[in-house]
């Protein structure tokens, strides 16, 4: 199999990741800070030096701010529910996955209200948009980091430089960045940021954070033991805790852990600079094509792995269908659970084809694919 799928999880999983997990598994096995027993001990170690990796990863933020979650999309509804009451407004763009817009939308009955910021048929976001949309209650920004349509990256630093000013808070939605490139919350003023650990941490899935910028208040959403405070009913103040009730996911993270090691051997910018090659050879095979209709921006410097297609009047389930039956590929298609970005590229409701690369895809595979794309629309043109 060719995997073309990084922006839905990173495979093939390090040796060390899955070496991790199965140690884990077979020879620790403990509920972390649940007990005194070596078990239990040995399991806090890890999840606390995955804890501190991630940490070291954002810049060397205060590692107490980083709680884990299941994904990406639970740390969203975290932030978003952990921060919002009603009568609050949110900013968001045209270009966000349903992980953000759903909540939102949920949040309506409640009384918080959200516009879209829109931005162009290429996915890019102009700043310059945002100050009109702004309304005294404006509490928040939820941006994506990068696309996970077009891959195209937002100008963060300067949408938190526009939401610092103003006093309102910037979540980012780093799913498709975590592990591609470096970010660092201070520097980009981001106030809440959600991340996976099984995309570009190279981590199993079941494994996501949320970072809270230190002095911002959060209400926990679920509640319950944490095998600290037991004599209190009342849910601890102590962090990371306070937001972490019932058994984590700690084979989960003592993989994260490796997973993240791995990506600091590998280092941030030999993976962006293999993903843009690949992508490039991509992007100048396929323009050749003629029929092949391609999204996102034209210049592809500030893009991660991810690219968007469709061939002219064929539809993009069947196209992924057949690289995937015939020539063993895997790609996804559809609307990728951003009907927005869909409608914002003029690819709704229909989608398109998305392919996206990882660190350990060659060369070698896009000419593969290539070649097969080919096939498909010679066989079409027949
Ligand atoms: N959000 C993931 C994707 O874009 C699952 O495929």
């Amino acid at each position: 199999m060719i995997y073309l799928d990084n922006a839905a999880t990173s495979f093939p999983k390090p040796k060390r990741v899955i070496d991790a997990v199965t140690r884990y598994l077979k020879e620790i096995g403990g509920n972390p800070g649940r007990a005194a027993h070596a078990s239990a001990r040995e399991a806090s170690g890890l999840v606390d030096r995955t804890r501190r990796l991630l940490a070291s990863l954002l810049g060397n933020v205060d590692p107490s701010r980083i709680i884990f979650t299941p994904s990406t999309t639970v740390a969203l509804n975290l932030a978003i529910k952990g921060s919002l009451k009603s009568g609050d407004h949110v900013l968001t763009t045209s270009m966000e996955h349903n992980s953000v817009l759903r909540p939102l939308n949920g949040l309506v009955k409640l009384g918080v209200t959200h516009s879209l910021i829109p931005c162009s048929s290429s996915g890019e976001l102009d700043p310059a948009d945002i100050p009109p949309l702004i309304q005294p209650q404006t509490r928040l920004i939820a941006l994506v980091h990068a696309s996970n349509v077009t891959g195209n990256l937002m100008p963060v630093g300067e949408v938190g430089k526009v939401a610092r000013e103003r006093g309102i808070l910037l979540l980012l939605d780093a799913a498709q960045t975590m592990g591609k490139i470096s970010i660092d919350p201070e520097i980009l003023f981001v106030d809440l940021l959600a991340g996976p650990g099984h995309k570009g941490l190279l981590g199993p899935m079941g494994t996501g954070f949320l970072y809270v910028r230190p002095g911002l208040e959060l209400e926990p959403l679920w509640e319950g033991g944490t095998g600290t405070h037991s004599e209190s009913i009342k849910q601890p103040e102590t962090w990371p805790e306070r937001f972490e009730s019932g058994t984590c996911n700690a084979p989960g993270l003592a993989g994260l852990a490796e997973g993240i090691a791995e990506v600091q051997h590998l280092g941030f910018e030999a993976i962006a600079t293999n993903e843009r090659r690949l992508v490039e050879i991509l992007l100048d095979g396929l323009s050749q094509f003629p029929g092949i209709i391609l999204y996102g921006p034209e210049d592809r410097r500030f893009c991660t792995g991810t690219l968007a297609f469709n061939v002219q009047e064929l539809d993009c389930a069947e196209v992924a269908h057949i690289l995937d039956k015939v020539y063993s590929i895997a790609v996804r298609s559809g609307l990728h659970c951003a009907p927005e970005a869909h409608r914002t590229i003029g690819t709704f409701p229909h989608g398109a084809v998305r392919v996206s690369v990882g660190p350990y895809n060659t060369e070698e595979e896009m000419h593969t694919f290539l070649k097969a794309v080919s096939e498909v629309l010679e066989f079409r043109c027949r």
